[in-house]
């Protein structure tokens, strides 16, 4: 069956999946349609400013305390921050990560790779690949300590909400809210990802100052589902994530039976080839924050809790000047990962599904080949086809797991790619200062 979905980001939506099951002129009447019971999620405070508050009203079947107390896990599903290991100033990067035997659904597979903050102080965020060969099923999830961004590089997913259902392919993106109940489905054999768990503030469309109203991720390319919903009596195991730590309990329903619901505060999902790219057209670099597609807000100057990034197929048209990424040392932390294609400043050593993990101040930039290719390339408009990457950017220092420490798909060797850098240095050959082409 297609999928419906609703276009915007944090707009007031308002979806019924049976007609008049929305009350008119209030919100919680004494008896609403169908039997239903009303229940309120709020993600902000309440007083939050009116274009930051996030709360949607759910008409529901049953209401979500109509369930056994929970029990803690002694199963660590994936990790959260704060991690032992001291976060490392070195460059770190990862081919991608081999599916594990054995079956192994979406939330079993995760694998905590880096993060930051603390998930009980909710601030930062942990990183995560997930390597899943199997679909959740008569389960749900619910993650009281951050949003989870979804970021497919292999197989389709197929995403079962309270608020709905969404799909999400390689390319595409899906953010589900704190504390939102969801199970994934696989629309194939095998699915491969990653997970940004972001503690802080909730992701929100960057202001875009002097670009003006619209470019970057238009707020009309965000899809939200419909209201759909499970009428099913079946035991159903919910784990829920709170301060860093697992509970479950065992529900004598689906807990997927929200049947109409009326608010800003919904999951959604956004095709990262519809980001509109902006750069120079004359020479130069723009700033990476050309690249940010959503943010999660910190510090005006020191920098985001969370950002990510969209790297997308693109022309590179700009004269007279070296291309890659130059080299460069920065006060935020950057997670750069692959979905298709290859990075323009890096060699074949970094594929679809790797990851690169530069901290704060690393230094980082072309490797030594793409430095050299960079100095003598032809400078003709060319196209980044078939290219798409994403980066997520954090003021705070990321530790590395002991999982991905460990991993075999760790590049060991990734520092080598900057040796054998050539002096050209000589101070009795002034070359002109040549500045514009024009
Ligand atoms: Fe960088």
């Amino acid at each position: 069956m297609e999928l419906q979905y609703q276009l915007g980001f944090g707009n007031e939506f308002a979806v019924e999946a049976l007609p008049g099951a929305l009350p008119i002129g209030q919100s919680s009447p004494q008896l609403p349609s169908y039997g239903l019971v009303h229940e309120i999620v709020s993600a902000t405070t309440f007083t939050a400013p009116r274009h930051l508050n996030r709360r949607t009203h759910l008409y529901r079947i049953r209401p979500s305390s109509a369930q056994p107390a929970m029990e803690q896990t002694n199963i660590e599903l994936f990790l959260s921050a704060p991690f032992a290991r001291a976060p490392s100033p070195n460059q770190l990067r990862w081919d991608p990560f081999d599916f594990p035997e054995g079956q192994h659904d979406f939330l079993a597979s995760l694998v905590t790779v880096c993060g930051n903050g603390s998930a009980a102080g909710q601030h930062g965020m942990a990183i995560h690949t997930y390597l899943a060969n199997c679909s959740m099923v008569d389960s749900a999830f619910s993650n009281a300590d951050g949003e989870m961004l979804i970021v497919p590089e292999v197989g389709d997913l197929r995403i079962v909400t309270e608020f709905g259902v969404l799909q999400a392919i390689p390319g595409e993106f899906a953010l589900i809210p704190r504390g939102c109940k969801f199970r994934v489905e696989l629309l194939g054999d095998q699915a491969r990802g990653f997970v940004c768990e972001n503690y802080g503030v909730p992701f929100r469309l960057p202001d875009l100052g002097l670009i003006g109203s619209t470019g970057q991720a238009n707020a009309w390319d965000f899809q939200t589902p419909v209201a759909a919903y499970e009428d099913r009596d079946v035991a159903t195991q919910l784990v829920h994530k709170f301060a860093g730590h697992f509970w479950t309990v065992t529900l004598d329903h689906s807990p997927f039976d929200v049947v109409a619901w009326r608010g800003n505060y919904a999951p959604c999902k956004y095709d990262m080839n519809r980001f509109v790219i902006l750069g120079t057209l004359s020479f130069d670099h723009a700033e990476p924050s050309i690249f940010c597609a959503l943010t999660s807000p910190s510090d005006g100057v020191a920098g985001p809790n969370a950002e990510f990034m969209i790297l997308p197929p693109r022309w590179i048209v700009s004269e007279h000047t070296f291309r890659p990424p130059g080299f460069h040392r920065n006060s935020v932390a950057e997670f750069l990962a692959l979905i298709t294609g290859r990075h323009e400043g890096k060699t074949g050593e970094f594929r679809p599904g790797g990851a690169s993990l530069h901290n704060n101040w690393a230094p980082h930039g072309p490797d030594t080949s793409s430095f050299e290719t960079g100095r003598s390339s032809s400078l003709a408009p060319q196209w980044l086809g078939g290219s798409l990457a994403f980066m997520i950017e954090s003021r705070f220092p990321f530790s590395v797991t002991d999982a991905a420490m460990n991993r075999a798909a760790r590049q060991t060797g990734y520092i080598d790619c900057w040796s054998g850098f050539k002096k050209r240095f000589n101070p009795r050959s002034a070359a002109p200062a040549v500045s514009a082409p024009r």
